[in-house]
């Protein structure tokens, strides 16, 4: 009799688990959460929890250069978010910032017909969707990211897929940006389903697992290292840290031809992970797919802010 009773109250509870798809946002919004916690707490006041940017910081670091009480929406502006000295030159820069030509272009890119008269109207009807990649398709029981989204356009109207780092790839995901930002979009990914928290674990286990010689996790630098000097960088803080792309980096611009220093999330990761003394995994390939799929729910609810710039 009581087996009986426990086997049917677990049959309930599943049956009411798989009813209810809120139910799998669960762990994704109390990881969320606890980052968004976490890292409020960490800068709440940088001098009073220097043992949270322990060993690096320096005494004169902690109390002249990090600002203290920063709040969640600023945390999408990477390291500007707390460093003082980094914040006055990128003040400056967007004054009159260089990115965009290249909304421009990504616009002109939008509006192009492809050979066979269709265009990326056809794909995205409507531009402002920053905040919605990479999703989860149901039916396709895979993670799908913009960057993938946009080859695919080309590829079924038999156009040729465009380098995914950066050129025309960058353009125009700087315009689907920039339109969402406009119109004051926020980041909004849905874990809906078990399939697609199983993608969300994966990828949270890649940003959590140490790698490489130096044994360094995604979170070894922007979790607990946030806010620590590397070299001459501030380490960014993980919340926000997909909210504001495609960026323009003035390494990207010195290294090209013809200053064109846009690049995508891909490219940024894939120097990371190299940093980390790793092969990246390509740019549309689950491992990276699923990796972006974590970190772009744990900025839900943060303005879409790109294309922004950084060193
Ligand atoms: C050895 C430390 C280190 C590790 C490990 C590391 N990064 Fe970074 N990362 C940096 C530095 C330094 C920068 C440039 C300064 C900054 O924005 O933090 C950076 C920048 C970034 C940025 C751009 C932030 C912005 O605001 O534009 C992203 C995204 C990023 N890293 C993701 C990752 C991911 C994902 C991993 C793990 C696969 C990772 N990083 C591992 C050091 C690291």
């Amino acid at each position: 009799m009581l087996s009986k009773l426990v086997k049917s109250t677990a049959l309930v509870a599943i049956i009411t688990c798989a009813a209810n798809a809120g139910e799998y946002n669960k762990e994704p919004e109390n990881d969320r959460k606890e980052l968004v916690k976490y890292f409020e707490a960490k800068f709440a006041d940088a001098e009073k929890n220097r043992y949270a940017f322990f060993p690096y910081s320096t005494d004169d670091e902690l109390k002249n250069n990090i600002m203290k009480g920063v709040k969640f929406e600023e945390f999408s502006k990477g390291n500007y978010a707390f460093s003082k000295n980094g914040r006055a030159s990128y003040d400056e820069i967007k004054e009159f910032p260089p990115t965009e030509e290249f909304v421009e272009k990504g616009e002109a890119l939008y509006e192009e017909p492809f050979a066979n008269g269709k265009s990326f109207k056809d794909c995205f009807p409507d531009p402002e969707i920053g905040g919605q990649y990479p999703y989860f398709d149901e039916k396709r029981k895979d993670v799908v990211s913009l960057t993938q989204a946009i080859n695919e356009c080309l590829e079924t109207n038999g156009e040729k897929p465009w380098n995914t780092k950066k050129g025309k790839m960058a353009h125009l995901e700087a315009y689907f940006a920039f339109a969402t930002g406009e119109a004051e979009k926020k980041v909004d990914i849905k874990v809906n389903s078990a399939d697609a928290l199983a993608a969300y674990q994966r990828g949270k286990e890649y940003y959590y697992s140490q790698r490489g010689y130096l044994k360094l996790s995604c979170a070894t630098c922007h979790v607990q290292g946030a806010g620590q000097r590397v070299r001459n960088e501030s380490l960014s803080q993980f919340l926000g840290q997909t909210t504001h792309f495609p960026v323009y980096r003035l390494k990207w611009a010195a290294a090209s031809a013809d200053n064109d220093g846009l690049g995508t999330l891909e490219r940024r990761m894939s120097g990371c992970i190299k940093d980390q003394g790793q092969v990246p995994p390509g740019d549309t390939s689950k491992t990276m797919k699923e990796l972006l799929y974590f970190m772009a729910y744990m900025s839900n609810g943060m303005t879409v802010d790109g294309p922004d710039i950084r060193k």
